[in-house]
């Protein structure tokens, strides 16, 4: 492939922006850096803004106050690469195998931001653009976009738009054009369980001092009745359930149960009665176990009582649940079933709110006769279960709800070894840019 627009895909994915991990704290400035000069070739206003995080990149064309202003969102930042030995081809070493480009953050998100970016390039060698357009892209999506409100309050008036666009998320099926236009909220937590004051010989101690290990599991166990509901008190008080035409939307996803079973490798679905898994992903709240330690995990056995346990949980939202709300209830439920002999330390991580666009109102309907006029057929309008936590500042702030413009497959493996993004999508996503500025100006 020596399309000179896949060669720098590549390029992009090569540098190892990973946000959750302090070592990368220098490929994090390399790859705003990146960004900033692919942006100033393109002839744009371009800036990388330090904050308390990683650097943010604001590009923007030159502002004619005749035509609107359409802003997009990105990140440059990706999820850990680990673990490492699954990967065919390693994750930021990108190869392209059967028309997709396989690499950490070739899908999210570096493949999509940059079809936006090449989108807009390719228009402006055209010329003039139909709208005036803001790149803002940041660098902590992964980890909850802790500086970025802040940073657009500091630049409210430069950051004045008229529409907010962004590819982050997942076509419903290969290939079909799909506005997302629900995303659940989020709401991380991590408890440590700590027990005896040092590692224990489980035979000198065992049935006299409680276990952490044990204690965990208990705790983690009584999130969940057996039907796949959650069970802390109040969780479900704030949740909106959906509407009649929600239900039939689900029922016409392309997206089938079969099909989710499938990219998932499981031969069963589980989940809260009552719900298809496409209802389920986009329009319940849910709690997961994101990652459990405690004791040896070496090779062979070991006989020790360990001294603490831990765990992280992110609970997923759905309008109008609170992330601090959640956060609460969840402590609460926590410190109630504590057994003795344990001490718990509770630490509320990042959150986001749920997220909602009505698909039919007239930016809703301009981002669907984009998706029609590229992809040839009418976008399928879904709910997601994946979280993009700016966007509820995005309202507040800028004063504008985003469209979301899936470019993602929906076998992307977003945040697994393998994740990859088919060249084909982010050529469509070069023309779907174009197309949607069209759309906007209007
Ligand atoms: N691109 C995803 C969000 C997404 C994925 C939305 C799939 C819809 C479908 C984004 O990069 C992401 O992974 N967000 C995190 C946010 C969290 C770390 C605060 C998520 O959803 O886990
Ligand atoms: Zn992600």
């Amino acid at each position: 492939m020596n399309d000179p627009r896949v060669a720098e895909l590549l390029e992009f994915v090569r540098i190892p922006s990973v946000s959750a991990q302090s070592e990368h704290a220098g490929d994090m400035e390399r790859c705003a850096d990146w960004l900033v000069s692919k942006l100033l070739r393109m002839g744009l206003d371009v800036r990388k803004e330090k904050t308390p995080g990683n650097p943010v990149v604001l590009g923007k064309t030159a502002r004619d106050p005749a035509k609107k202003t359409v802003l997009i969102y990105g990140h440059y930042d990706v999820q850990p690469p680990e673990p490492l030995e699954l990967w065919t081809t390693p994750p930021f070493d990108p190869e392209i195998r059967d028309g997709r480009v396989y690499g950490r953050g070739a899908s999210d998100n570096k493949g999509q931001i940059l079809a936006h970016i090449l989108g807009v390039e390719e228009a402006l060698s055209e010329g003039p653009l139909p709208v005036n357009v803001i790149f803002l892209i940041e660098g902590e999506e992964e980890v909850g976009s802790a500086h970025l409100a802040e940073f657009m309050e500091k630049h409210r008036a430069e950051l004045a738009c008229d529409a907010i666009a962004i590819s982050d998320t997942g076509m419903a099926a290969e290939g079909h054009p799909t506005l997302s236009y629900a995303l659940r909220g989020i709401a991380a937590m991590e408890v440590r369980v700590y027990g005896p004051s040092h590692d224990l010989h489980s035979g000198i101690y065992g049935g006299a001092v409680a276990n952490p290990a044990t204690a965990a599991a208990r705790l983690i166990a009584s999130l969940h009745d057996s039907t796949g509901r959650v069970a802390i008190d109040g969780f479900y008080d704030a949740v909106q359930p959906m509407q009649d035409w929600e239900r039939i939307a689900a029922t016409e996803s392309p997206l089938s149960d079969a099909a989710i079973a499938e990219q998932a490798g499981v031969t069963e679905l589980f989940g809260e009665s009552g719900y298809s898994a496409v209802e389920r992903i986009g329009a319940r709240p849910t709690a997961e176990i994101n990652g459990i330690g405690s004791g040896y995990q070496g090779e062979g056995s070991k006989t020790v009582l360990p001294a603490e346990a831990t765990f992280k949980i992110t609970f997923r939202l759905v309008a109008n649940q609170k992330p601090e709300t959640i956060l609460a209830l969840a402590r609460q439920h926590f410190e109630k079933l504590c057994p003795p002999g344990i001490r718990l330390e509770i630490m509320d991580g990042h959150g986001g709110e749920p997220f909602f666009l009505n698909p039919r109102g007239s930016q809703g309907a301009a981002a669907c006769r984009a998706l029609e006029s590229v992809f040839g057929k009418k976008p399928a309008l879904t709910r997601e279960g994946g979280s993009i936590p700016i966007l509820a500042d995005f309202e507040k702030i800028l004063g504008h709800t985003a469209l979301l413009l899936a470019l993602a497959s929906p076998d992307c493996r977003a945040h697994s070894p393998n994740e990859n993004f088919p060249v084909e999508n982010f050529l469509t996503g070069i023309r779907l840019n174009k197309a949607l500025l069209r759309e906007l100006a209007g």
